[in-house]
């Protein structure tokens, strides 16, 4: 059984301008003298900052935090898979529940976004998860195995593809569900995984987002089948995000 390489990836949404590549110059310093790191690590910040981010020195992988599903066109405002290998980055975040809120993006178009993704060879990081709502209303696992079944495009391969399971009403709020919580959902993406992918379902990495801190880390990560943290506001500042990674350091 292949495990998955954990990953800590940090999303800036619509936050940093160009003198905020010193946080990511820090954090690929922390991590040159931090010791063995046993997760990769990746920063997504603004399309605005992927080229400068991309030529920076460090391990500090670089990704970004949305795509369009076709690879050039009439689309305002809109920048492509296509784009996005072009400024050198490796991964895209598709189907964030701000997109799937603000832009009324479904599990289709998500999968659509993906699907352009894989076709440039970037890893696509699917993220999913319920409302407050559906969760008081007992739905969590229909919502968010429905969402990995629907998101997830057909040709894609176990390697082409990180979920993160981020509730909604976690995100930004400083709550974060139970540890018990958080094993029983992982653990249920993970069996949808091998029963679509086999045992290569095994290796496929599955984050936890939602108020990741340096605070709770530890106890996140240490839940069975949480391959990592997908982290935002935490993620702003090179020490905090530190905190986080130093989950994954012996
Ligand atoms: P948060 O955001 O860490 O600020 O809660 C997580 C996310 O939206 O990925």
């Amino acid at each position: 059984m292949s495990e998955p390489r954990s990953l800590v990836a940090g999303n800036w949404k619509m936050n940093g301008v160009a003198e905020s590549i010193a946080e990511l110059n820090q954090l690929n310093s922390l991590l040159a003298s931090g010791g063995t790191c046993n997760c990769d690590v990746m920063i997504c910040p603004p399309y605005t900052l992927l080229n400068s981010f991309v030529e920076a020195e460090g391990s500090v992988l670089i990704g970004a935090q949305d795509c369009h599903a076709n690879k050039s066109g009439a689309h305002t405002g809109d920048i492509s898979a296509t784009m996005i290998k072009d400024c050198g980055a490796t991964h895209v975040i598709v189907g964030h529940s701000e997109r799937r809120a603000d832009h009324g993006e479904t599990s289709e178009n998500v999968s659509a976004k993906a699907s352009a993704a894989i076709a440039e060879n970037l890893g696509a990081i699917v993220c999913v998860g319920e409302t407050e709502a559906e969760r008081d209303a007992g739905q969590t696992l229909d919502v968010v195995l429905d969402q990995v079944k629907k998101s997830v495009p057909s040709e894609a391969a176990a390697s082409d593809v990180i979920i993160a399971y981020e509730p909604v009403w976690a995100i930004g709020t400083g709550r974060t569900p139970t540890t018990g919580d958080v094993e029983e959902v992982h653990k249920a993406i993970r069996e949808q995984l091998v029963s679509r992918f086999g045992d290569e379902g095994n290796s496929i990495a599955i984050l936890y987002g939602g108020s990741v801190k340096p605070a709770n880390a530890e106890e996140l990560m240490a839940v069975p089948n949480v391959n990592g943290a997908l982290v935002g506001g935490a993620s702003l500042k090179a020490a905090d995000f530190n905190g986080i990674i130093d989950a994954y350091r012996k």
